[in-house]
């Protein structure tokens, strides 16, 4: 392929420094896609009329910068992943944004200038082993027993297809939800509090306009999910970032401004893993009481917990009904289902049923139908107990690799949920490096501004990575360690095999 540059021999920059940048903004713009060939260093020196060395020196320093990649005698290719996106959270959308701020008349025409949440690798480009978090393992669906209820349904659906439904989510459905969360979340729930949700994101937008939220302080949690904090930067508000620390939210730091919301993962912090403590939930439950403030709780992944008994949500403990309870099944089913919901106090139950019928008048008649029966049978309850055990040895054979391959392993966040914390050993390279080099060795990892994460002004640790385990097998977790250490500090010992 050919690559016209054009150089400056009497410029102030070397010719070197010139070769380097010119490739580097084709590749930035996108006149030079991922995975393309570069031409060989001696045919690229000859046109531009430079020595070899300079040109061999320029792709050298493109390769340690992570633009281009050496694949051996087949030459010099374009990285899949480049460096900006890796490190830039949600990646670029497209060539006309730059950190989320659309350009000229797109700003005009939309009026929108959000990121699309938990973009990172373009799906050719995932890491062999990737430890994405929140991810339930594909094998585990239940497809057939769904499938059963599905055909089922489908013959006997009348005008269920055909005529518009309940904004609010079917009733059967509904009923089922309320009734799970009892036992599970310690919640006692009607069942009109329960407004179906097309997963937690369409959840979240339902807050946000059922409160207002443009016309309140909104605290969050610092480092963050990405999802909330990207919708609610969207709706054009300043975010107030609020530290989080081993006991989850520093609740001390809420300030006592009038009607406000926050927006908490407490259960298992969201990405560091951590859960809020007894202490801590009590006394945010009193500031939102004083303060007249909301507080919007995010449960995504409550159903794994494999240590102890379920830990009461916010939602359970709320006497005042403050708190607003986003639930989803991303993570006990799937997230392509997109099915999850939201419990609202009694008496905005109809003002969130309206809000609802507003934004797109429910979700599809057939899933619901279906995810209710699977409920209602116990079909859920037996899944979710099958998927504890998998997840759980999956979790105990990561924690198990870890510490043969790196002599310990410091981790936070396993008592529940899908991912882990984990702190690499004294001496390593900071996260954001560990996880390029990782990357390189097709393995997913992610330091705490990263993934699905946002950090608000760069005070996330660098010391820390998040692993997400569910989707991996045990022997992909033992390969994808042993690359891990490669990444960090070299070959790894064969020596992680399986804990029984
Ligand atoms: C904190 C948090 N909330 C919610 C979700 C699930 O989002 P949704 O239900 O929209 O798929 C995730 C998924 O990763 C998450 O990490």
């Amino acid at each position: 392929m050919e690559l016209s540059l054009v150089l400056d021999t009497n410029g102030s920059a070397t010719l070197q420094a010139q070769v380097f940048e010119q490739v580097r903004t084709m590749i930035l713009e996108g006149r030079l896609k991922p995975g393309k060939g570069l031409p060989p260093s001696r045919l690229l020196a000859e046109r531009a009329q430079v020595s070899r060395n300079t040109v061999v020196l320029a792709y050298d320093r493109l390769v340690d910068e992570g633009y281009i990649e050496s694949r051996g005698t087949a030459g010099m290719f374009v990285s899949l992943v480049l460096p900006d996106d890796l490190m830039s959270i949600g990646g670029r959308a497209d060539g006309d944004r730059q950190n989320g701020v659309a350009k000229n008349g797109e700003a005009d025409l939309l009026g929108f200038d959000g990121l699309p949440v938990g973009v990172m690798y373009p799906s050719h480009a995932r890491p062999k082993y990737d430890f994405w978090l929140g991810r339930p393992d594909a094998n585990g669906y239940p497809v057939r027993a769904w499938r059963r209820i599905l055909v089922r349904k489908l013959a006997a659906s009348g005008f269920s297809l055909t005529e518009y439904g309940e904004p609010a989510g079917l009733e059967e459905l509904r009923v089922a939800i309320a009734d799970h969360l009892g036992p599970a979340r310690g919640m006692a729930v009607d069942h009109k509090q329960v407004i179906v949700t097309s997963g937690s994101q369409d959840g979240l937008n339902l807050i946000c306009r059922l409160c207002n939220v443009t016309h309140r302080p909104i605290y969050i949690e610092n480092p963050c999910y990405q999802g909330a904090a990207y919708l609610f930067k969207s709706l054009g508000h300043k975010l107030n970032p609020i530290p989080v620390d081993d006991h989850g939210l520093i609740v001390d730091n809420l300030p006592r401004d009038q009607g406000g919301i926050v927006y908490v993962t407490p259960s298992h912090q969201y990405p560091t893993g951590v859960t809020l403590s007894l202490e801590r939930r009590m006394k945010l439950l009193k500031w939102a009481e004083e303060t007249s403030s909301v507080i919007i709780e995010d449960d995504y992944d409550s159903d794994f917990r494999y240590d102890g008994p379920p830990l009461t949500s916010l939602a359970g403990l709320d006497r005042g009904h403050r708190v607003l309870y986003v639930g989803t099944f991303s993570k006990s089913l799937g997230a392509g289902l997109r099915l999850g919901y939201v419990v609202v106090p009694k008496c905005v139950s109809d003002a969130a049923r309206n809000a609802k019928s507003q934004m797109n008048n429910g979700q599809p008649w057939l899933d619901q139908a279906v995810l209710a029966e699977f409920i209602e049978t116990g079909a859920f309850d037996r899944h979710l107990r099958r998927m504890r055990l998998i997840y759980k040895s999956r979790r105990d054979h990561l924690r198990t690799c870890l510490e043969k391959t790196f002599g310990g392993a410091d981790l936070k966040g396993e008592s529940g949920g899908l991912h882990v914390a984990w702190r690499p050993p004294e001496g390593s390279p900071p996260a954001h490096e560990i996880q390029q080099r990782a990357y390189k060795k097709g393995v997913g990892i992610y330091a705490l501004n990263s993934g699905g994460a946002h950090d608000f002004d760069g005070t996330a640790s660098d010391d820390v990575l998040v692993l997400g385990y569910s989707s991996l097998k045990e022997s992909d977790i033992e390969k994808a360690v042993k690359r891990l250490h490669q990444a960090v500090v070299g070959p790894a010992p064969d020596q992680c095999k399986k804990v029984s």
